[in-house]
């Protein structure tokens, strides 16, 4: 895929900046993005199966269906899916990533955006999505490292002075009860870590591994060790199913 022009990463960061008071805006902006990012990889959704793993208030599945995939929500938190006020998309099945209602290889593409990094066993999780996802298809995975500046989540930059800390800051400041808790909804992975594991994988090939939103160099900076922990912001890996 080429890399993407800087005006998309800046309104995805202007749309990000606002994600609090325009949810619909930004994560509609998102999923067309992501879409967009799957169908340079993988072609056209249209006619597809696309399951999508984790997907919140259901934007990503509503983009692919706009697009004329059979697309499906697999969300485990109600909560998350009725956020913002919003109707979930039809057919929406609360369930976990690590144990999908689905028979194996039923998934043309199994599209997984900023989970990873709420999950404690990244690799078991990812192995659900291989599962369902037939030879062949593509696998989206995308996640929020924990040394990216947005690592700590609404209690960053401060993670990087330790999770407790930044998290007692964040409530001070806002009055607020955070909503991520290191350990508990948030994990610390890590970018070489997550690589190195994925390539010792005998059932994917890695199609692209890549920072999600950054307009140049987006590969490269994912192959400099220390440095991709901290500029990646996002990793974004592109996975086929194999054989
Ligand atoms: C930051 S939100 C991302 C929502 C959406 N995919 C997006 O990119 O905007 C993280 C989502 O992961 C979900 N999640 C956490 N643990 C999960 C699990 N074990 N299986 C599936 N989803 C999970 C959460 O409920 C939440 O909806």
């Amino acid at each position: 895929m080429k890399d993407p022009s800087l005006r998309r990463s800046v309104t995805l960061f202007r749309a990000f900046l606002r994600e609090q008071q325009e949810p619909e805006r930004c994560y509609s902006l998102l999923a067309r993005d992501a879409a967009d990012q799957v169908e340079a990889y993988g072609g056209r959704v249209a006619d597809r199966v696309v399951v999508d793993v984790g997907g919140g208030g259901g934007y990503f599945t509503q983009e692919f269906r706009r697009r004329g995939a059979q697309a499906f929500l697999f969300e485990p938190d109600l909560a998350e899916l009725g956020a913002a006020g919003q109707k979930p998309p039809d057919g929406a099945v609360v369930a976990d990533g690590y144990l999908l209602p689905l028979g194996d290889g039923v998934a043309d593409v199994a599209f997984s955006s900023n989970v990873l990094e709420h999950v404690c066993d990244p690799q078991t999780f990812l192995s659900e999505l291989v599962r369902v996802t037939r030879p062949g298809g593509l696998i989206y995975v995308s996640f929020t490292n924990w040394l990216s500046p947005w690592g700590g989540h609404e209690w960053a930059p401060w993670h990087y002075l330790g999770a407790d800390r930044a998290r007692l800051r964040y409530e001070k400041r806002t009055g607020r009860p955070a909503k991520h808790t290191l350990g508990e909804n948030l994990f610390a992975h890590h970018v070489g870590h997550t690589l190195r594991q994925v390539r010792a994988r005998d059932d994917v090939r890695v199609v692209a591994a890549r920072s999600r939103y950054w307009p140049f160099l987006a590969g490269a900076v994912t192959k400099v060790p220390g440095v991709r922990e901290f500029a990646t912001w996002n990793l974004l890996l592109i996975l086929r199913r194999y054989p």
